[in-house]
């Protein structure tokens, strides 16, 4: 028997050493480095193709062919979108996210519904589970076959068996390959079992779909490297309590990453939410102080999100600032601002902050409907319903241009909006829209034109 081989893998950043250290040199990352037994064999799990080793010619780029990629459509549009028009053949695409969120619902949704052979293969539950959850779909795919197997020898041979179209790994912190000894879900198992499927997909043209684990601080678990080796990383987040899910592109090399899909989660699976505004604006009949709408982009989709502030007397000696899908430290600037520049005295008084639908939000455009709720709370008025904000808030108090300001306005247009306030300095190349289009240069102006 071959003498058990070992090397030390830091579990933040996937480097390799020969020994023990306290601290990574490559990440800085204290305490991360665990020994792992590896077994260094030169042979692929996957069938091994050419023997020799051939050196490739360099050819000038204008003389290079160009291939339309082979798009195989997962008939969900959310996902077409995010992909950039589909799964391209060979591609291998990780799909990270909490703990359910969703991810196997939505693989399995898309099993289900492509009509296609598709192998899903499962390492976290049973074949009866995932039957239960199809169940709940309500949908069938009379070529989907599941697979509950950890080893991806074993993976492959099924693989060759039924030759499926489309492979979907649930998850690849569960797998393990022969030719490495160290635990499921380590450094070095999920690098190894990444680069098998890897092969295998360009190989055989084959999408593969993983889902992987994402650590506590929300990045994907394993080896910073596991991103740069697949095609495309698609992040799924949302708040759990929410119905809301967003399937962002963090990269794609087909694609852009600007894209974004929206779902809600109900009782039979996920649901794609075409005209994500009209569902994020809360719908009430009456007028309510502490409410105003942002006419936000999220990558390149406008989104009308509502925001809802809370200004109340603190009870006790330090006021409480507090905010749900939006980052306290700009909220709390927004205040000193409010405080400096326009003379508002907020020092005293607790301000609760919410995005509504369990959504984050790091476009600065959203920061002068951030402040009118913000007033509108505090002085106890109502903004009106039919108006809407899209600005950012600068430290001297002026409001500036945002990105895209021509796309806000069509979207908060097309919605039956009446009014859209916009820095003064955003340049319209017309003028004419049937929306209001109310330009400020200051904090001050936005209050004069606030509450009629
Ligand atoms: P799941 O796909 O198992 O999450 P993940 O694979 O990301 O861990 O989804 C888990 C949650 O989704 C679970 O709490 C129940 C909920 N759910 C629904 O609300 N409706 C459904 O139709 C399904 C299948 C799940
Ligand atoms: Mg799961």
């Amino acid at each position: 028997m071959a003498k058990t081989k070992t090397s030390f893998f830091c579990q933040n950043c996937g480097a390799q050493y020969a020994k023990w250290l306290g601290q990574c040199k490559s990440c800085n990352e204290w305490n991360t480095i665990v020994e792992e037994i590896i077994q260094k064999e030169e042979k692929r799990a996957w069938k091994q193709t050419s023997k020799i080793k051939k050196a490739n010619k360099a050819v000038k780029i204008n003389e290079i062919a160009t291939v339309k990629e082979d798009r195989v459509s997962t008939k969900n549009n959310e996902l077409n979108r995010v992909l950039g028009g589909g799964l391209v053949k060979g591609s291998v695409v990780l799909l990270g996210g909490e703990p359910g969120i969703g991810k196997s619902t939505l693989v399995l949704q898309i099993a289900l519904s492509i009509q296609k052979k598709v192998l899903y293969v499962s390492g976290e539950e049973s074949q009866a589970q995932i039957k239960m959850r199809a169940e709940r779909l309500k949908k069938t795919n009379e070529n989907c076959f599941v697979l509950t197997e950890t080893n991806t020898q074993n993976i492959f041979r099924t693989i060759e068996e039924f030759t499926p179209e489309i492979v979907v790994i649930d998850s690849i912190q569960t797998l393990h390959t022969d030719y490495i000894e160290s635990a499921a879900g380590s450094i070095s198992q999920i690098r190894e079992t990444t680069a098998e499927l890897i092969k295998f997909a360009k190989e055989t043209a084959t999408p593969v779909i993983l889902i992987g684990h994402i650590t506590k601080d929300g990045n994907i678990a394993g080896p910073k490297i596991l991103e740069h080796m697949v095609d495309v990383v698609l992040q799924f987040e949302g708040d759990r309590n929410h119905v809301y899910r967003i399937l962002r592109a963090q990269k794609n090399r087909y694609g852009s990453t600007s894209e974004l899909g929206i779902y809600e989660m109900l009782n039979n699976g996920l649901n794609e939410i075409i005209n994500p505004s009209e569902i994020l604006i809360s719908q009430k009949d009456t007028d309510i102080s502490g409410t105003a709408i942002a006419a936000t982009l999220e990558g390149v989709r406008p989104l009308m999100i509502e925001v809802q502030a809370l200004v109340s007397t603190a009870v006790y000696g330090t006021p409480q600032r507090s905010t749900t899908g939006y980052d306290t430290k700009r909220l709390n600037m927004l205040l000193a601002v409010l405080e400096k520049r326009a003379g508002f005295r907020l020092g005293a008084k607790d301000v609760f902050l919410n995005i509504t639908g369990g959504i984050k939000v790091d476009d600065p455009a959203i920061d002068l409907a951030v402040i009118s709720a913000i007033l509108a709370s505090n002085e106890d008025e109502a903004i009106a319903q039919d108006f809407c904000f899209a600005a950012e808030i600068g430290l001297t108090g002026e409001i500036r241009p945002v990105r895209k300001v021509e796309q806000r306005i069509l979207e908060a247009e097309k919605l039956g909006f009446s009014k859209i306030f916009i820095s003064k300095f955003n340049k319209l190349s017309k003028d004419n829209f049937t929306i209001k289009v109310v330009k400020v240069t200051k904090v001050e102006d936005v209050f004069s034109n606030l509450f009629v």
